[in-house]
């Protein structure tokens, strides 16, 4: 096990530098991009448009990653008040609004991702009517993901598909506060019990015993039971993928503050311990946990900024402040890190905010490469940096 090393750079304008760094390069985004989506990961550190898939020409809205871009439209919002960056995002509401209605690409758990940052933050910040309805339909769809009687939402594909049929992966503890959201708004309670459901059988199970998680778990669709888990994007089964962990900081740390349950904070805890007893001297994580320095591997820079909030989130929520600074100083040390280092703004050409990501290594897609969830929450660990009092659209 690597011992933590690294400390918080005494450089107090990282921050501000970084901030005005990636506001540069979303303006410059903002010129190209427009109302159009750019693809999952940058391709020798560029974005280029979305490719066109699914009966959607190029730079549509398909696939899980559209939101971060007006999502980062909503952070420079927050972090300039700027109303340009308001109008542009509120521009991303009509694709949404298309996108569900017309059924384009919703076989997915995703929703959650796609909906609380494309849609209920224009429907929360700015009374959006049409976000607000549309951000509803998703939950209304997601639930249709609910599988009795596991009480599990599959995470991926046709519900008939006997591949994907039961099974969820650690990434959806990021997409029940859509289900939160749509039980406040409404006042029916539905949604938020299966989100925290949910929650609650992947503590059980896709947590295991020594702190580390699976990427993926299966329940039996018949009678339940859970059955096992296996990896997508992690090098083994029973290895620890590096940004499912960090998904599940975040992720059971968001659905404590939903739930009030007190054992997903403990869960975040556990996840968050593990997850920081296995970065290497420059805090940034390789792939897999498997991995530290030496191994020759990628590192994956979204997986550390995805911690970055989590761990903020989670510190946020305890009520030992000890306990709480030694995650805010861990979190300060990973983003300086991010910062100092990995900001694609010293790239001249990127058109990222930070690289080095790695999407799919056993598939070989986006390897070492800037990706759109790196980039949204590399952008939202700098506002929780900024401003204390931010408030979380999760
Ligand atoms: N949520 C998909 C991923 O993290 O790759």
């Amino acid at each position: 096990m690597t011992a933590i090393s690294a400390r918080p750079s005494p450089d107090a304008d990282t921050i501000p530098a970084a901030v005005s760094a990636a506001l540069r390069t979303l303006d410059a985004n903002l010129d190209t991009f427009g109302d159009r989506y750019p693809a999952d990961t940058t391709v020798g550190n560029r974005y280029p448009l979305r490719a066109p898939a699914g009966g959607q020409p190029v730079g549509g809205n398909v696939g899980w990653t559209t939101s971060f871009w007006p999502g980062m439209l909503w952070l420079a919002h927050d972090l300039t008040g700027e109303e340009r960056y308001r109008s542009a995002g509120v521009s991303h509401v009509d694709s949404f609004v298309a996108r569900v209605a017309n059924r384009i690409d919703l076989d997915t758990h995703d929703l959650g991702f796609l909906y609380t940052l494309a849609c209920v933050i224009p429907a929360r910040r700015v009374g959006d009517a049409s976000a607000r309805r549309a951000a509803l339909a998703a939950a209304d769809h997601l639930m249709t993901r609910v599988l009795e009687p596991a009480g599990i939402i599959q995470a991926w594909g046709d519900l008939r598909d006997p591949r994907q049929r039961g099974r969820t992966i650690i990434d959806s503890l990021m997409n029940t506060p859509l289900l939160y959201w749509a039980s406040h708004t409404t006042g029916d309670e539905r949604y938020a019990a299966a989100a925290g459901r949910h929650c609650r059988q992947l503590r059980q199970h896709i947590l295991r015993p020594d702190g580390t998680t699976f990427h993926t778990f299966y329940w039996d669709p018949g009678n339940g039971a859970p059955v096992r888990g296996e990896t997508e994007q992690g090098q083994a089964d029973d290895s620890c993928w590096a940004r499912g962990q960090a998904w599940a900081i975040y992720g059971f740390s968001l659905n404590h503050r939903h739930t009030g349950d007190p054992s997903l904070l403990v869960a975040a805890q556990t996840c968050a311990d593990y997850f920081l007893a296995r970065l290497p001297a420059d805090q940034v994580p390789y792939w897999d946990l498997e991995f530290t320095d030496g191994s020759g591997q990628e590192r994956d820079s979204s997986a550390a900024a995805i911690a970055v909030c989590g761990l903020i989130e989670l510190a946020d929520n305890l009520t030992d402040t000890v306990r709480a600074d030694s995650y805010r100083e861990a979190a300060d040390r990973i983003l300086r890190s991010l910062a100092e280092h990995y900001a694609a703004s010293r790239h001249p050409t990127s058109n990222a905010l930070i690289l080095h990501g790695v999407y799919d290594k056993p598939k070989g897609i986006g390897v070492d490469e800037g990706n759109l969830w790196g980039d949204y929450f590399y952008l939202e660990a700098l506002v929780r940096a900024s401003d204390p009092g931010w408030t979380s659209p999760w």
